[in-house]
């Protein structure tokens, strides 16, 4: 600092006090300054836009305004450098509100020595410095912070959301004025997480842990979730980070679901195969022994033999219908149409159960490539379950379309029964089902056809609530 010349700024509209400052920096030996005289306000803050002074000392006295606003208006236009203020003997309300604006200090002007000089400006450029590199880390960090994928957040013990970031917007659904007034607690998912909660207010650092956050939406996601308290003026706070793996854990399940479909698939062709042969001999023999028996009484266990074996016959058409839909073509059309038909197929029934239907779809019209009987009867299936699911009177079924990053999405969710975990993994396999009188075929149908449009099927579903399908097919 001894070496470098430092700029000073005087705004003093009285040349004779102007000197007589600028005596008193004379006399400071071991600074080397380069000082500028400016008497005029205008012209003073235009020298401050310029940013080329280290240092500002301003009068309170400047003509028809004054040292205050000089200093407020300097602070409004983003100045970092310190701003020292003269003030007259006895000016002490004048000093308090300088200090309180963020002028780096005042002096007395009548008591000006040199070594008051000093040590105010000495103070001054080292407070100055800093606050400078506070304000560079803050902007750095703050970068960081702002510009993380994930969700971070700081909150109070309670939950109650303090600062969020981009992500946390993009996450949660919620805009930045209605994150400020919710409780994380409340976003987050169920009685675990109260518990959850209470460990990270006693003090127990949270490592990645999976939790389910309920978005504006509705939507559940899954995220993993790392949190700790912090201390910060004796009083505690709570950072945070939720990582969103909502489509990292749909395709570990979509995966799961149509590698299950195609070992079922395999060994549903097999058996197919292996017992059509000797049924067709069963049959064949029936028939055979039937035309040389008189007895037409005896005949009656030879018909019996025979309509077994068709509706043996039937079932297997059927299940291999399942696991590898009939030939299918794809061509270009509108997935509202199809989900209109599908929906006036099932009219009667959803009135029948005087269930009300939301139909919120995409606004402008989505077209994909599809069979469309095929996939009328998939959708139809999942429409089916869901009517079934849903009790009578209270019913709502949701029909959602609309783009999702690189997808065009169907969502069919219903405020029904919902599905256990333990059925979960089931629901897709061929002949499970949780009905007194169902097949258990919809669902495996549903998944065969939808993947011959390359398509993915997921499922969310809480026990009591509801359960989401969503189809997805890539646009
Ligand atoms: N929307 C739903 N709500 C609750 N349970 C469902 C829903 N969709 C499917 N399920 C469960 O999945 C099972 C399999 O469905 P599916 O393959 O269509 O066969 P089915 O309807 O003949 O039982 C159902 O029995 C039911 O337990
Ligand atoms: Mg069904």
């Amino acid at each position: 600092m001894l070496d470098k010349s430092i700029n000073v700024l005087l705004v003093d509209d009285d040349e004779d006090d102007f000197l007589l400052t600028s005596a008193c920096f004379n006399d400071l030996d071991k600074w080397n300054f380069s000082l500028t005289w400016c008497p005029t306000y205008r012209e003073a803050m235009h020298n401050i836009k310029t940013c080329k002074h280290d240092l500002y000392i301003f009068d309170f006295l400047l003509g028809e305004r004054n040292g205050i606003e000089l200093l407020s208006e300097a602070l409004e236009n983003q100045c970092e450098e310190p701003i020292i203020l003269l003030t007259g003997k006895g000016d002490e309300k004048v000093a308090v509100e300088a200090l309180r604006l963020g002028a780096a200090d005042y002096l007395v002007k009548s008591e000006l020595e040199p070594q008051i000089l000093e040590r105010s400006i000495r103070y001054a450029l080292e407070r100055t410095n800093v606050l400078k590199a506070l304000r560079q880390s803050e902007r750095r960090y703050r970068r960081i912070f702002e510009e993380s994928k994930d969700m971070l957040f700081i909150s109070d013990l309670k939950g109650q959301v303090l600062d969020f970031n981009l992500a946390a917007v993009q996450l949660t659904g919620y805009d930045s004025a209605e994150l400020l007034t919710l409780s994380l607690v409340e976003m987050l998912d169920g009685q675990e997480m109260k518990g959850i909660w209470q460990e990270i207010k006693t003090g127990t650092d949270l490592h990645d842990r999976e939790v389910k956050i309920t978005t504006k939406e509705g939507e559940k996601k899954y995220c993993l979730m790392s949190a700790s308290v912090e201390v910060d003026f004796e009083s505690r706070y709570i950072q945070g980070r939720l990582h969103d793996i909502t489509s990292r854990k749909q395709s570990e399940r979509e995966r799961l679901f149509s590698e299950k479909l195609a070992v079922t698939s395999r060994l549903i062709r097999m058996l197919a195969h292996e017992v059509r042969n000797p049924l067709t001999n069963v049959n064949l023999s029936a028939e055979q022994l039937e035309s040389e028996l008189e007895d037409e009484d005896q005949k009656f266990y030879t018909q019996i033999i025979k309509r077994n074996c068709t509706r043996i016959n039937d079932l297997i058409t059927q299940l291999l219908q399942s696991s590898r839909p009939n030939e299918m073509t794809l061509l270009p059309t509108s997935i509202h149409q199809i989900l209109d038909e599908a929906l006036s197929v099932a009219h009667d029934r959803l009135q029948l159960k005087k269930i009300e239907v939301s139909k919120q779809y995409e606004s402008e019209d989505l077209t994909l490539p599809l069979d469309a009987t095929s996939l009328q009867i998939a959708l139809l299936n999942i429409i089916n379950n869901a009517i079934e699911a849903m009790e009578e009177n209270k019913g709502i079924l949701r029909v959602t379309t609309r783009r999702y990053e690189q997808d065009i999405q169907v969502l069919i969710a219903d405020n029904g029964s919902g599905i256990s975990e333990e059925n979960m993994r089931k629901i897709f396999e061929p002949y499970f089902t949780g009905k007194k009188a169902g097949m258990g075929i919809g669902l495996a149908t549903t998944l065969s056809i939808v993947e011959s449009h390359q398509g993915r099927i997921d499922v969310q579903s809480e026990e009591g609530v509801g359960t989401v399908f969503t189809l997805s097919f890539s646009a």
